[in-house]
């Protein structure tokens, strides 16, 4: 990767005319007068996406109930179509994704089926930097099958608060571990985790691994499928831009379709027969079986719009952008920034992190706050982490380095000093 040492703004400008993905900008409102820094928490609206709430909203007004067969995409299908829709980019074959629920709920529905615990192999391992709600999702499960978390779930410690070593995670997969639960991107760090090498080494000890891919899907590409991952979950409003609390995506290995599903519901039964409406349940032989309710329509209507603009840019220009543009903000840190006692927690190397940027200050949260009076929008980790995110297909070059610029004069003016502190209720 080339070096930056130029901190020009006019560097800037010329990587953002050079770029093949800025012609997408555009297609999205970024709100007035501000630098977005926040899509890996949730991504901005497009036109595509608002078209396509429209669209099903206008359906919903003018059809009524004749949606769920006669809509442009029948909203009976829309999960299965969203899920083929995203297959690629997750390299999945098209029956193992479906579009449904949330996450921490695709969890339970997941996980409850897939461990089966026996004597003497009865535990889950995961790791203590996961997001919490996967954390609660798993206790949960252990303790509907009888199970104490407190001996049960097996968590990674991480040395430094913020990465983790893979070796070590491989280490902890000892006997007693019967299912693996592990983030695809670490959501402090961005740390980006060797989904195939781990997948690998927990197959070859006879163990189910899924990972909660929230923070990579949209920003790198998968190969879930190939990789053999027994399954995986991740929302959709982040990189993937559907809006708040759009629906989830699931991935089962077409290996499980023949399970159970744990967390029934009509969704789930055969699609052919779902309205047989019979009390013996035969679920979908598909991630399609693993649906519990009545899809979310107008939560999912957007995904259309977005999937269309992510498969026309692909996903590999993405994630090239993704690791040059993050790269070219981690330069600029640390030629202006480390000075003032920022240091950045994401691993340097571009392939190992997601796109997001965290950076450490012991006065982050007062920097944030100065910054969103500034008209920038970056997040907040407690407890001194500032996550700078740069979504690939609406930030500019020019986004990262007026950031920087804009960081720079908050530190040179000591603005943070007098701040009063305040605390948003949402970071
Ligand atoms: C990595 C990760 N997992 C799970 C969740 C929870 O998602 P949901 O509210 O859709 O259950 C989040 C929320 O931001 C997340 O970042």
């Amino acid at each position: 990767m080339e070096e930056y040492i130029d901190i020009s703004e006019d560097l800037a400008y010329r990587l953002d005319k050079d770029d093949v993905l800025s012609k997408y900008r555009e297609r999205f409102y970024i709100p007035e007068d501000t630098v977005y820094l926040d899509g890996n928490s949730l991504g901005l609206l497009s036109k595509g996406a608002e078209d396509w709430l429209l669209k099903v909203k206008d359906e919903w007004r003018d059809l009524g109930i004749r949606g769920w067969t006669e809509g442009e995409v029948p909203w009976f299908f829309m999960a299965e179509t969203l899920g083929e829709m995203i297959s690629d980019l997750v390299g999945a074959k098209k029956e193992e994704v479906i579009a449904t629920g949330t996450t921490t709920v695709n969890i339970h529905s997941l996980v409850s089926t897939l461990f089966e615990p026996e004597e003497g192999r009865d535990k889950i391992l995961a790791d203590e930097l996961n997001f919490p709600s996967d954390i609660y999702a798993l206790e949960g499960i252990l303790e509907m099958k009888k199970l104490d978390p407190k001996s049960h779930l097996k968590l990674v410690p991480s040395e430094d608060g913020y990465l983790l070593d893979e070796e070590r995670i491989v280490e902890m997969m000892t006997d007693d571990v019967c299912l693996v639960h592990l983030p695809s991107v670490l959501y402090r760090s961005g740390q980006l985790l060797d989904i195939e090498y781990l997948t690998k080494e927990a197959h070859a000890r006879d163990m189910i691994i899924g990972f909660d891919c929230s923070h990579s899907v949209g920003a790198a590409p998968h190969k879930l499928h190939d990789w053999g991952v027994d399954y995986a979950m991740w929302c959709s409003y982040k990189y993937l831009n559907g809006g708040p609390g759009s629906t989830a995506f699931l991935f089962l290995n077409e290996k499980h379709f023949h399970k159970e599903p744990r967390m029934k519901g009509w969704f789930g039964y055969e699609k052919e027969k779902q309205f047989d409406l019979r009390l013996d349940f035969v679920h979908e032989k598909s991630a399609g079986g693993w649906q519990i309710s009545s899809p979310a329509i107008l939560n999912s209507a957007p995904l259309i719009g977005s999937l269309k603009i992510i498969c026309e840019a692909g996903i590999e220009n993405m994630w090239m952008k993704s690791k040059h543009i993050t790269s070219y903000f981690v330069e600029l840190v640390e030629e202006l920034l480390v000075q003032y006692g920022f240091s950045i927690v994401s691993p340097l190397e571009p392939e190992m992190r997601s796109s997001h940027v965290a950076l450490r200050h012991d006065k982050g949260e007062t920097i944030g706050q100065l910054l969103r009076k500034k008209g920038f929008v970056p997040d907040f980790r407690p407890p001194n982490i500032l996550r700078i995110a740069f979504a690939p297909l609406y930030n500019s070059y020019c986004d990262a380095w007026k950031t920087v610029m804009a960081i720079k004069e908050i530190m040179d003016s000591h603005e943070y000093d007098e701040h009063q502190k305040y605390k948003d209720l949402v970071t």
